[in-house]
C-alpha cells in the first residue's frame, strides 16, 4: 500500500475511463494528488484547445470522491519536481504512456494502469460530431 499516489492528465470530457483509473490509482494508496495539464499545455501537446477550461476540469476533478487534492500542470518537464513536492511514492499512469515515465523511478514507483477499453475523449468527440 503507497501513502501518496500521484497522476497526471488532460480529463477533457470527463468520461468513465477517467473516473476508473482515478479509482485504481485511489485504491492503490491512501491518497490520490491529479495534476490537471492546463488549455496551454494540452495546445502545446495536441495542437488544441480542450472543450472544457482548465478551472472547469480542475473543478470537475476536485469533486470526484477518489481525488484529494488538485493542481494545474503547467509543464510537462516539471513532473519530477510535482513528485518532489506533493511527496508522493507512487506514479500511476494509463498504458497509452507504458515507459514513458520510467526515468520517475528514483524519485517514486511508477506503475501503468490498462486503460478501460473503447472509450476516450477524443471517440466522445467523435460521436457527438457525427
Ligand atoms: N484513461 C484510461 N482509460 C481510457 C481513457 C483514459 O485509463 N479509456 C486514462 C489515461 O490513460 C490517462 C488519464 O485517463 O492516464 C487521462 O487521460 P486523458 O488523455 O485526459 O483522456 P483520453 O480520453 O485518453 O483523451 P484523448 O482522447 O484526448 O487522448
Amino acid at each position: 500500500m503507497y501513502k501518496t499516489v500521484i497522476t497526471f492528465g488532460t480529463f477533457d470530457v470527463f468520461h468513465v475511463g477517467h473516473l476508473k483509473i482515478l479509482e485504481r490509482a485511489r485504491n492503490l494508496g491512501t491518497s490520490l494528488v491529479v495534476g490537471v495539464s492546463t488549455d496551454a499545455l494540452n495546445y502545446s501537446k495536441k495542437g488544441r484547445y480542450p472543450v472544457y477550461q482548465e478551472e472547469e476540469r480542475l473543478e470537475i476533478i476536485k469533486a470526484i470522491r477518489y481525488v484529494e487534492y488538485v493542481f494545474l500542470e503547467h509543464s510537462l518537464e516539471a513532473k519530477g519536481e510535482y513528485i518532489r513536492q506533493y511527496e508522493a511514492d507512487l506514479l500511476v499512469m494509463g498504458d497509452d504512456w507504458e515507459g514513458r515515465f520510467d526515468q520517475f523511478s528514483d524519485l517514486c514507483e511508477v506503475m501503468y494502469l490498462p486503460r478501460t477499453p473503447a472509450i476516450s475523449t477524443t471517440a466522445v468527440i467523435e460521436k457527438i460530431r457525427l
